[in-house]
């Protein structure tokens, strides 16, 4: 399996904002590689980190096993919208008191986008086209493909890749599926039916990232597991706690925006960034895919 190193995007300022005290608890839903998680515990914080892929949890575990045997940090392979059973259960069998902040990186890291046998790729033509991040999960990219009739298939490239040429590309899917439904079983089948469709390379995006970005949405249902797992953090947290969100597609940010400018008009805490954190321009020339980034810190007050 080839696999890339993921880059933590917006590190100092997303734990910065989480404004870490020694020894009191932080949940990282979004473990990855584990760049934030580490950072929190350099700075003496102890972590309760989430992350529903198996691979994320396995090399995490061998790399921070100092601090796990420490007790500083407990990894755990769960969706985060399970984030009030998951604690409460956590808090039952162990010391750990109130939770002072959370932090979401929500998306994929750059290992999983980069695996070639995920199907997250387009490097690897023959690979199946799975985009599962959780392998538990029971329906990949190519199911939906077989499933979904025109409509359905191009609303989700629209709303969730803002694809241009949704219509025709989901009329090609169907018609190769109709010939031969194996044919969309690969990335290569996915890849030619974008291509079939008239979506031509322009500038340095590839033609396919914004039907494959919409379809990994789906496939692990990203924006419903935002929207659970927010008011579940707001619960969690303790007065003056922080919520922290880092969100690379629209939709995702909108969320927390929402959910932020709402809880601040029902008197549950205020927004510290009224205007969504970006990337400095050296973070962006280092890594240009932190280009997108938004962050957001609400703080609760009651
Ligand atoms: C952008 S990466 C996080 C990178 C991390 N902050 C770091 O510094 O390495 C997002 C990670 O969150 C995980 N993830 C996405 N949605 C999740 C969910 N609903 N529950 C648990 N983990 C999730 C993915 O598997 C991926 O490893």
């Amino acid at each position: 399996m080839k696999t890339a190193d993921h880059i933590t995007v917006m590190l100092n300022e997303a734990v910065e904002q989480l404004k870490v005290t020694p020894k009191n608890w932080y949940v990282d839903c979004t473990f990855g590689a584990g760049g934030h998680t580490g950072l929190i515990l350099e700075k003496g914080g102890n972590v309760i980190a989430f992350d529903f892929d198996q691979e994320a949890i396995d090399v995490g575990k061998a790399k921070f096993a100092k601090e796990i045997e420490a007790g500083k940090l407990i990894l755990i392979r769960e969706n985060f919208d399970k984030l009030t059973q998951t604690i409460k259960h956590l808090q039952e069998i162990n010391s750990i008191d109130a939770i002072s902040g959370v932090l979401f990186d929500f998306g994929t890291s750059t290992d999983q986008l980069m695996a070639d046998d995920r199907g997250f790729s387009f490097s690897n033509e023959q690979a199946d086209l799975d985009m599962r991040m959780d392998n538990r999960l029971g329906v990949k990219a190519s199911d939906l493909l077989k499933v979904l009739n025109a409509k359905e298939l191009a609303r989700i490239f629209r709303e969730f890749g803002g694809e241009e040429k949704a219509n025709a590309i989901a009329k090609v899917i169907v018609r190769m599926r109709e010939q031969n439904s194996q044919q969309l079983e690969t990335v290569g089948g996915l890849v030619k039916a974008i291509s079939m469709a008239g979506r031509h390379q322009r500038g340095r995006l590839h033609p396919a990232t914004k039907v494959f970005q919409a379809l990994r949405i789906v496939v692990n249902d990203e924006m419903s597991n935002i929207e659970n797992a927010l008011p579940q953090a707001l619960e969690l947290i303790k007065p003056g706690g922080r919520i922290v969100t880092i969100a690379f597609h629209e939709g995702e940010d909108r969320l927390a925006k929402y959910a932020f400018t709402n809880w601040e008009v029902q008197g549950q805490g205020i927004r510290i960034t009224h205007k969504a954190q970006t990337p400095s321009e050296e973070e962006i020339a280092e890594n240009s895919r932190s280009r997108s980034a938004k962050l957001r810190v609400f703080e609760r007050n009651i």
